[in-house]
């Protein structure tokens, strides 16, 4: 059996960006009888660069809702808050004492953070710490991540291995799986969509506005009558990442031959949207305004999480020469 595991931070609502290129293909993964998957809220993660906590509080049920909402399996799987299981502080600085200083230094994403942002904290400088403890906490082989996550996962590689040389077989070494084929998914402005571009489209907005943001999705100026490329087009490219291919060529015919306008795309585009979320939007307007629920659901997860976690920091503590709790 496989223990697959991935945590999202609780910076906002998940976004269509976000949903196609994560969730649903690891929902899809945690399907398989054969693994075992660990999903988290990385709160402790956001406090880096969010610091209002009813901010997180509520982006914190809005991912796990999303989670749930989308179809994660919760029974057979682990859905839990990072913070709520305490020993990913404390290996985080048992870890911290295995990381060479300039390997942190030379992070990408740290050099871009601290370019970029005003709050520049050590929180962000460990950040690569915290997440291999994330991830080494429960002996987790497969860490499915985004591109950018690549250079966190070799770190956390390096740090397990470096505690294995000194004290013997300890870690498991993880691996990233990066799912080359997952696209870019465009935002309305055609970058990339991210919640700093606010380019994001938010499927569980109530109806009005769901169709409010998407027709809001930047064209270019072809009028009605013209006959349209599809390949340039973000509707196009948003609506072929949802829809069947013969829902896709049949919307690729309709561009290429003319008299019919980029309103009448979007306007597909919305009810494609609605159609395949119908459900997910359903469950997750239930889950959301149920936080008691919702703290059912994320107790059991963290209830589970506990029992693997607390076996993993005995051995590590067993091998620190640390006393047993
Ligand atoms: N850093 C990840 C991101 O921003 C989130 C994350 C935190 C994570 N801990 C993790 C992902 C452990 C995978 C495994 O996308």
């Amino acid at each position: 059996m496989a223990r697959i595991l991935t945590g999202i931070q609780s910076t906002n609502i998940p976004h269509l960006g976000n949903i196609i290129g994560a969730m649903l293909p690891a929902i899809e993964m945690s399907k398989n009888k054969e693994n075992e998957c660990l999903f988290f809220i990385a709160d402790l993660h956001s406090l880096t660069s969010i610091k209002d906590a009813t901010f997180r509080k509520n982006s914190t049920y809005a991912v796990a809702a999303a989670w749930i909402a989308l179809g994660f399996d919760i029974d057979k799987n682990l859905l839990y808050r990072q913070s709520n299981i305490t020993a990913v502080c404390e290996l985080n600085w048992y870890l911290n004492c295995f990381t060479p200083f300039p390997m942190l230094a030379n992070a990408h994403s740290f050099k871009d953070k601290s370019d970029r942002l005003s709050d520049v904290n050590a929180g962000l400088f460990t950040y690569p710490v915290l997440m291999a403890a994330d991830i080494l906490l429960y002996d987790a082989s497969i860490v499915p991540v985004g591109k950018d996550q690549i250079q966190h996962l070799e770190i956390t590689r390096d740090i397990a291995l470096k505690f294995n040389n000194t004290y013997g077989d300890t870690f498991i070494i993880p691996e990233a799986r990066i799912d080359e084929q997952v696209m870019i998914v465009p935002g309305t402005d055609g970058q990339k969509m991210s919640k700093s571009y606010n380019n994001f489209i938010n499927i569980f907005l109530p109806e009005k506005e769901l169709k409010k943001s998407v027709m809001g999705i930047i064209t270019d100026a072809k009028s009605l009558e013209e006959p349209k490329n599809p390949d340039s087009c973000n509707v196009f490219k948003l609506y072929q990442l949802l829809g069947t291919k013969s829902q896709t060529e049949e919307l690729r015919e309709k561009y290429l031959t003319g008299n019919f306008g980029y309103g009448h795309a979007k306007t597909a585009l919305f009810e494609l949207i609605m159609e395949k979320f119908n459900q997910a939007r359903s469950n997750y307007s239930e889950l959301i305004d149920d936080t008691s629920l919702l703290e059912t659901h994320l107790n059991k997860g963290e209830e589970k999480a506990k029992i693997i976690s607390s076996e993993v920091i005995t051995r590590v503590r067993g091998k620190l020469g640390l006393s047993i709790l």
